[in-house]
C-alpha cells in the first residue's frame, strides 16, 4: 500500500487520456444525455449565471450552458494547474467564461447567485479525500463513510445557499444499491477470479468484505459489490494510470433515497434517473452472473436534478 495519498498526489496523477475518457468516454456520452433530458424536462426558469464545481474540462456543463443561452459559466476547480489550463484555452463560444481556483466549501460564502449549479463527478472525491483526511500523517488510506457523508452534506448544504428559487442542482456520480444486505455472485471467466483476488488485497480505500463460497461463487455486501463493479475493470483491463487514480475513492456514497432526503430536507425536489451505460452494463453481464440478493447486477450511475422550491 502506497503510505502517500494526499490530495496533491491524486491531482497529479490525473493525465490527459484521464480527461479525455472522463468527457468522450461512454460514461461522458450518456451522463451529457442525461442531464439534457432533466434541464429540458424539468427546469422551468431561464437560466443566465451557471456554476461549475469541481469543472475539470467543464465540456458538458459549458455545452449545455451554451445551448440553453446562458450569460456566463464560472467554473471551479481546487486544482490549480486545471484551472491554468482553462484561461489559457482560446474559447471560440459566445458565452462569457470565469475560471476559479477556489475549494467546494468555499463557495457557500460567495454573494452570486447561479441558476444552475453543476456537480459533475466532484462529490465521490469530497466523500473520498474529506472522508479520510483527519489522522494528520498522511498515511490513513480507509475511508470512514461517515465522515464523508458528513463532508458531502456540508458541501450539498453550502451549495444550496447560491441557488435562487427555480434553479436547480445538478449531481452525477456512481450510486449505492438501495439495501446492503449479502448478495452471492459468480465469477464468469477466469480472469475476473484472479482480478478480483488481486483487487481485495490492494484496494487501499476500503476493506471489502468478500467471502468465497466455491472456486468462482462469492458472497459480498450489495453496497461493497456495486464499489467493486466500479473499479474492477481497471485492474482486469490492465489500465494501471486509471487504476492509481480511481484506487483513492470511493465512487459511491448515496443511495437514490438518500438524494432525495437531503434534496427534500435543503427545500429541493429532487428528480433523478438511475442507470447504467450499455457499454459497462455489457462488460459486467460477461463478468459476472448473479445468483442470489438482488433482481441482477446493480445499476451504476445516478443523476440528480434538484430544483430549489
Ligand atoms: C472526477 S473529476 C470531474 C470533472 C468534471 N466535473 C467532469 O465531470 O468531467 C472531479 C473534479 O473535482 C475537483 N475537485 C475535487 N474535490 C474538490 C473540492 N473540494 N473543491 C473543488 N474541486 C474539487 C477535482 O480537481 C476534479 O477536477
Amino acid at each position: 500500500m502506497t503510505p502517500d495519498v494526499s490530495v496533491e498526489e491524486h491531482k497529479s496523477r490525473k493525465v490527459e487520456a484521464y480527461w479525455a475518457d472522463l468527457v468522450e468516454g461512454e460514461t461522458g456520452l450518456y451522463k451529457a444525455g442525461v442531464i439534457k433530458r432533466l434541464v429540458d424536462d424539468h427546469l422551468r426558469i431561464p437560466v443566465r449565471q451557471v456554476l461549475d464545481i469541481g469543472c475539470g474540462t467543464s465540456e458538458i456543463a459549458r455545452r449545455l450552458a451554451e445551448r440553453i443561452g446562458s450569460e456566463r459559466v464560472v467554473g471551479v476547480d481546487y486544482d490549480a494547474e486545471i484551472i491554468d489550463k482553462l484561461r489559457r484555452h482560446e474559447w471560440k463560444v459566445g458565452i462569457d467564461t470565469q475560471w476559479r481556483v477556489a475549494d467546494i466549501f468555499d463557495i457557500g460564502a460567495w454573494d452570486e447567485r447561479f441558476e444552475l449549479v453543476f456537480l459533475l463527478d466532484i462529490l465521490h472525491e469530497v466523500y473520498s479525500f474529506v472522508g479520510r483526511s483527519d489522522d494528520g500523517k498522511g498515511g490513513q488510506l480507509i475511508i470512514n463513510h461517515q465522515k464523508g457523508l458528513d463532508a458531502t452534506y456540508r458541501a450539498l448544504d453550502s451549495i444550496a445557499k447560491v441557488v435562487p428559487s427555480g434553479g436547480g442542482i445538478v449531481i452525477t456520480d456512481d450510486i449505492l444499491p438501495d439495501h446492503n444486505e449479502s448478495v452471492e455472485v459468480k465469477a464468469k471467466n477466469p480472469k475476473v477470479l484472479s482480478t478480483l483476488k488481486t483487487f481485495v488485497e490492494e484496494y487501499p480505500s476500503r476493506q471489502i468484505d468478500l467471502e468465497w463460497t466455491s472456486t468462482d461463487t462469492f458472497r459480498i455486501p450489495a453496497h461493497d459489490f456495486s464499489i467493486v463493479l466500479t473499479q474492477y475493470n481497471k485492474l482486469k483491463n490492465g489500465d494501471l494510470q486509471r487504476w492509481n487514480v480511481e484506487k483513492l475513492e470511493i465512487h459511491q456514497y448515496f443511495r437514490e433515497a438518500d438524494y432525495r432526503d437531503v434534496f427534500r430536507s435543503l427545500g429541493f425536489t429532487p428528480h433523478i434517473v438511475v442507470g447504467t451505460p450499455c457499454g459497462a452494463r455489457d462488460e459486467w453481464c460477461d463478468d459476472f452472473e448473479m445468483l442470489f440478493g438482488l433482481p441482477s447486477i446493480p445499476a451504476k450511475r445516478v443523476s440528480v436534478l434538484a430544483v430549489r422550491d
